[in-house]
Order: structure tokens, then C-alpha cells, then sequence
């Protein structure tokens, strides 16, 4: 398998075939990542909420963050990698975001970086592109901006505001953003959004008119026990199958069947064990 670049990622949407984005948070998210054949790698900061267990995403910083991406960027050698700018690390100024991208890249080992918000935004996103560090932008449900939001709400549902939303993707795109995310947007505007663009948009809670799809990774494999999102589908129940390893492994271990001898023994050396126990 090559490595997916830019280049990749633009001749998969000129061929209109849907890109897929897969979330990752450490090593072992990021090597199933890796050899499922995903196209792009994100870093996000649901991590603070999936993989750490805060309650918002505002809770996770910037060193924290690097430190998740470095260990996925060992995991996952084939997508493209992007990691996510958290709160706090990109909205006082332009030159404050471009010094936390430059640390995302240097010492997250990623390739490129994504932070949420529109046409207020536009200004930032340029000064991050114009020195080679590649956006993706994040419009529609925010979660950084969730108290402001009134919470995880669906985003656009009136005329009004989806055009609103068409103006934010299209402020994004201008400034330089090599692709979009759309997140909780109803299907029609996502699809108008995403016919509005030359670059593409990666729906999430966006309906199959988008150019790709992501998923927050430890949500689709049903780990994460909190509230799930109605846009996401479960695609397998990791969480049932590890506390069935788990529990299953207490009983052995109270019952004294595990370990088992010969199986998960080492034995003396030849004619050791006859000398040691005399
Ligand atoms: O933090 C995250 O995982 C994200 C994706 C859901 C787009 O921003
Ligand atoms: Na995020």
C-alpha cells in the first residue's frame, strides 16, 4: 500500500470516490487505522472525551494533544495525518495558531492540521497555509464552541442559517483549506455545501452527499459508554468483547483454571527440575 499525500486525497475526489476518515488516539487505534486502509488519519479532540474521559473537549491542551498524535503517527505509516488544533491553541491570533501548527507538525509528527470555525476563521487558516501546513476546516456543530452552540445541536436547519453555513465553507475553502469537515448539518445543505466547493467535504452526522465520511473511532466500535450520537453506526461491539475477555479471566484465574501448566508454563532444563525439588 502507498502512502496517501494531498495528491492522493485530490484524485480520489476528482474520481468521486468517497474518502474515508477514521479517528485514532495512540498506538494500537492508529495501526488498525493503518492496515484497515483508511485514507486519512485524525488525531481529533474527541480523544479528551473517548480515550481520557473528560466531559468536554475544551479540557484537553496542546502538549497533551502532541502527545497523542506522536504516538499515532507511529502507528499509522499510510494515511495522511492530520491532527486537531484543541481549544485555546489557535483562536487569540493568526500568528498563536501558526506557532501551534508548526509544534502539531515538529512535535506531533503531523502532517497537517485541522481547526474549527468559518469566515472568522478564514484569516488564520491563510496564515497557516501560506508557509506549506496544510487545513482542513471544521464547520456546522463545533463541539469547542458548544456552550455558545447551546450544546451538541444540529447546525443550519433554517434557510438562514444554512446559508450562513454555505458562506463559512466557502470562507474556509478561499483561505486555503484543502478540505472540509461538516459536522451535524442536515443532509440537503451538506450536499449543496459540498456541490458548492471545489474541495471536499468529510461529513460526520452529514449525510452520503459529502465527499468522504468520518467517525469518531472508539464511538463505531461501541468502547466508548457514554451517549452515542445518532449519526454514528456501531460497526462492531468492542467494549461487550473485552469485558467478556475480561470477566472471563477473573473466573479463570479465581477458579484456577488459567494459567494452565505446559500451556502457559515455562518448564527447568532437562533434568533441572528432578535436581531442584530433591
Ligand atoms: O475530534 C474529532 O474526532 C473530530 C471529528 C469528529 C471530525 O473533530
Ligand atoms: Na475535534
Amino acid at each position: 500500500r502507498k502512502k496517501v499525500t494531498l495528491t492522493t486525497l485530490e484524485r480520489t475526489y476528482r474520481r468521486q470516490v468517497p474518502i474515508t476518515v477514521m479517528t485514532a488516539h495512540d498506538y494500537p487505534s492508529a495501526v488498525f487505522v493503518d492496515k484497515s486502509g483508511i485514507d486519512m488519519c485524525l488525531v481529533g479532540d474527541s480523544l479528551a472525551m473517548v480515550a481520557l474521559g473528560y466531559d468536554n473537549t475544551n479540557r484537553i491542551t496542546l502538549d497533551e494533544m502532541l502527545h497523542h498524535c506522536r504516538a499515532v503517527a507511529r502507528g499509522s505509516k499510510h494515511p495522511f495525518l492530520v491532527g486537531d488544533l484543541p481549544f485555546g491553541s489557535y483562536e487569540a491570533s493568526p500568528s498563536h495558531a501558526l506557532s501551534s501548527s508548526i509544534r502539531m507538525i515538529r512535535e506531533g509528527h503531523m502532517e497537517a492540521v485541522k481547526l474549527e470555525g468559518g469566515v472568522e476563521m478564514a484569516e488564520t487558516i491563510h496564515k497557516i497555509t501560506s508557509v506549506g501546513i496544510p487545513v482542513l476546516g471544521h464547520v456546522g456543530l463545533t463541539p469547542q464552541r458548544a456552550a455558545a452552540l447551546g450544546g451538541f445541536r444540529v447546525q443550519g436547519k433554517t434557510m438562514e442559517k444554512a446559508k450562513k453555513l454555505i458562506e463559512d465553507a466557502l470562507a474556509v475553502q478561499e483561505a486555503g483549506a484543502f478540505a472540509i469537515v461538516l459536522e451535524a448539518v442536515p443532509e440537503v445543505v451538506a450536499k449543496e455545501i459540498t456541490n458548492s466547493l471545489k474541495v471536499p467535504t468529510i461529513g460526520i452526522g452529514a449525510g452520503a452527499g459529502c465527499s468522504g465520511q468520518v467517525l469518531v473511532q472508539l464511538d463505531m466500535l461501541g468502547v466508548y459508554d457514554k451517549l452515542m450520537p445518532k449519526f454514528c453506526k456501531l460497526y462492531a461491539e468492542v467494549g461487550k468483547a473485552t469485558i467478556a475477555g475480561l470477566e472471563q479471566y477473573v473466573q479463570e484465574v479465581k477458579n484456577g483454571s488459567f494459567p494452565e501448566s505446559g500451556t502457559h508454563t515455562y518448564p527447568m532444563e532437562k533434568g533441572e527440575e528432578e535436581k531442584f525439588l530433591k
